[in-house]
This record gives structure tokens, sequence and C-alpha cells, in this order.
């Protein structure tokens, strides 16, 4: 599906009384304005959203794993397929940023409401087997992954507000700690993934999962192998995990929406 596809799909209209620009966001957890647009995250739904959150997640990870997956006609990149969209969706995991924007009003004084996902997180509880007994422990763990957002609106702010959701989710599922997974190569530099390293550890507050010990925090892989038995690594890889206590501040999380294109 191409871009202009997409938008075209991803439009929902409806019609909403003025000024009740959230009206049917089930379950919001986290918001932010700019503008006339508006944007809110939510639990996906299976019934509404598993073809866009595949499309954006699938796009956006072509273009941040170039160089360390392979993504040839032989071994095509698909971080998630359909199937495991929806099943993170029924798991409650699956976490989407919408953009509402109000268009002007009609002359019966309603007005129109376009809906469009432009991103997604998986936030997941790491041992969702434990029992309540484990749950009080001070090591009960979440990890949040597949956050991606739609290419053309990146740099805006938008995954910030999708890792605030997604910590926040884990947060009220009772998490102690957040973990976080970060491939790169092994040797040379990939600037989005050395522009994500910072982000986690210098913006995020994540550290390695081993404190101080970037070695006993990451696993190396071989070029050439499968990761999880079904990504080809195109380049000798690391894959580090990094960790950090939970804590939500959500004054300050959800700040305004920013956009660093026109800066
Ligand atoms: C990772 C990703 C979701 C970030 O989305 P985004 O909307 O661009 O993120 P934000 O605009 O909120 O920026 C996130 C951070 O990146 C940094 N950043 C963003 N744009 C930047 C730029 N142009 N220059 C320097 N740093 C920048 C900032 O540190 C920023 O965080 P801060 O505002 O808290 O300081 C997006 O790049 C993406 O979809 N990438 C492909 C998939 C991927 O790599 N996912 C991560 C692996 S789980």
């Amino acid at each position: 599906m191409n871009m202009q596809e997409l938008q075209v799909k991803d439009v929902e209209s409806n019609t909403c009384t003025v000024g009740d620009i959230d009206s049917d966001t089930r379950t919001p957890l986290t918001t932010a304005t700019d503008g006339s647009k508006y944007f809110t995250t939510r639990l996906a739904r299976v019934e509404d959203d598993i073809p866009l959150i595949a499309t954006i997640l699938n796009q956006a990870y072509k273009v941040g794993e170039q160089g360390i997956l392979d993504d040839s006609p032989k071994f095509p990149l698909v971080r998630a397929k359909e199937s495991e969209v929806r099943d993170m969706i029924q798991a409650q995991q699956m976490i989407i940023l919408l953009e509402s924007q109000t268009s002007s009003t009609n002359n019966d004084h309603s007005c129109t409401k376009l809906k469009t996902i432009l991103g997604c997180v998986r936030a997941f509880v790491v041992d969702h087997a434990c029992t309540d007994d484990r749950r009080q422990n001070s090591d009960y763990t979440g990890e949040w992954g597949c956050l991606a957002i739609e290419l053309s609106h990146q740099g805006r702010g938008l995954g910030r507000m999708l890792v605030n959701a997604a910590e926040q989710h884990l947060h009220e599922q009772s998490c102690r700690f957040l973990r976080i997974d970060l491939l790169a190569p092994s040797s040379g530099d990939h600037a989005h993934k050395e522009r994500l390293r910072t982000w986690y550890t210098k913006r995020l507050g994540y550290n390695l999962s081993v404190p101080g010990d970037y070695a006993a925090s990451t696993k190396k892989l071989s070029a050439r192998s499968l990761l999880a038995g079904r990504f080809l690594l195109a380049n000798d890889t690391d894959y580090t995990c990094y960790r950090k206590r939970i804590s939500i501040d959500c004054e300050v999380k959800n700040g305004p929406i920013h956009d660093r294109h026109s800066a």
C-alpha cells in the first residue's frame, strides 16, 4: 500500500457536536494538542485498526532496520504480519496514536472529525503468568517495542507520546521495571540506532541492564543468522538490553507536540 492509499483508507469521517472533539475515543491513555489537531493514544481495536498498524509498523521498520535486518526479495522484512498484530491487540498490548482534526462547522452546527492512525507501540508484561504475589515483587517487569511512527510524521514528538503511553500502560499493570532492546551493528555507525540509544539513555532514563557493563548487557549475533527464528541479520549485530525503574510524571511527559522539520 502506498502513502496515498494509506491516507485515504486511514481517515474515518464522522460527525460530532462542536467542542466534543474526543467523544468516541474509548480508553484514551494520553492526549496532546497542536492547534486544530488533537492527538490521542488508546488501545487498538481488532475491528478497526489491524491493517493500518501493520502498514505503519512494517514501513517504519524497513527504514529503521536498514543495514541491520535483511530486506530482499528472498527475505522481505515484515516486522509483524496482520495475524500477529491481531494477537497483540487481543492481548491488549497494542497502543495506537490517533490524530483527530476537526473541520469547519457545517450549516447544521455539526463538525467533521477526521481520525488518522499515525503510530503504534506494543507494551506487554514480560512474565504475564505471574501470580499476584509475584506482582508485589520489586522486579515485576514490562517491556515495550514495535514502536513506529508513520514516516512523514516522525520527528514531531509523537514517538515520545507513544512511549509515555506504553510506560503508563505498564505502570497500571503494576510493573516496577521496564525493559527495551536495541539492535545495532557491532561495528560502524548507524545514525538512526545511535539516535535511539541516546534517546533511551539520556532522555528516557534507561540504563544498561547490567549497569555500566555494555558487554554483559549485550548478546553478540552473527551476520546471516536468524533473529527470533525469522529475521535474517545483514551484519554482525549487538542486541543490547536496557532497563529502568518505572516512574510516571504525566505532566512533564505530555508536553506540547513539536515539529522538528520546521525548526
Ligand atoms: C523511533 C520512532 C518511533 C521515533 O518516532 P518520532 O515521532 O520521530 O520520535 P520523536 O519525535 O518523539 O523523537 C524521539 C526522540 O528522538 C530524538 N530526535 C527526534 N528527531 C530528531 C532529530 N531530527 N534530530 C535529533 N534527535 C531527534 C529526540 O531525542 C527525541 O526525543 P525527545 O524529544 O524526548 O528529546 C521513529 O523514528 C520510527 O518509527 N522509527 C522506525 C522504527 C524504529 O526504529 N523503532 C524503534 C525500535 S523499537
